[in-house]
């Protein structure tokens, strides 16, 4: 289901075949956020957590995060290093979240696959978000060498993704073109074209 009305608060639950659990299918990256709204320590936590907790192989953990909740330097920081009509939205949300792989160790071996968990991580602090009532939207639209100088990041970790965090609020508060998105149903490949083969 999608609201339609840009003033009431945006519903995008996913048209599913059958049911999903409700955290997944409730989620969706809305780019208006209530600019008042923040989030508790503790939610910043359970994000973290919810991260820290999340699969990777062999166990190496490859991925590291800088959080900066609104009104703090760090977030102000990371708002200046989003390209584009990121710009445009992403200053409402509560927190902002790096998220960063550890492409090689400290030793200078290789994380192949550190991409791959930090994005499990990711997907994990997302489904928490939504279970804290909150709702995340992911950026890979960010000027990655001005995020590495800010925070003194060498180069073998590098940033991803930013994630805007917060509570979301009606469309009609985004500009009139964004606002239009935001209320637009959400799309999905059909499971025919997804699935290759299925026996
Ligand atoms: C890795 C990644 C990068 C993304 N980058 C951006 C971005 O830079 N700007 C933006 O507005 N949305 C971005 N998105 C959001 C996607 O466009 C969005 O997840 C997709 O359209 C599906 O919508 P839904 O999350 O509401 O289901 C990104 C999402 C992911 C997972």
């Amino acid at each position: 289901m999608t609201t339609t009305d840009q003033s009431a608060t945006t519903v995008r639950t996913s048209e599913t075949s059958v049911p999903l659990v409700d955290l997944l299918d409730e989620r969706w990256s809305p780019r208006s956020f209530d600019p008042t709204a923040t989030v508790s320590d503790e939610q910043v936590t359970a994000l973290l957590e919810a991260a820290r907790w999340a699969p990777s192989a062999l166990n190496l953990q490859p991925r590291r995060f800088i959080v900066g909740r609104r009104g703090t330097a760090t977030f102000d920081t990371i708002l200046a290093n989003l390209m584009g009509f990121n710009t445009l939205w992403a200053g409402n949300a509560a927190a902002l979240v790096v998220a960063i792989a550890e492409t090689e160790s400290e030793e200078g071996e290789a994380r192949a696959g550190a991409q791959y968990d930090l994005g499990l991580a990711v997907s994990a602090l997302t489904v928490q978000a939504h279970a804290e009532g909150l709702h995340v939207h992911q950026m890979a639209g960010i000027e990655v060498d001005g995020l590495r100088s800010a925070f003194d990041l060498p180069a073998r970790l590098l940033p991803v993704t930013v994630s805007a965090v917060g509570v979301v609020a009606p469309a009609d508060q985004l500009p009139e073109k964004l606002a239009e998105r935001e209320t637009l149903p959400r799309t999905r490949l059909e499971l025919d074209e997804l699935v290759l083969r299925r026996d």
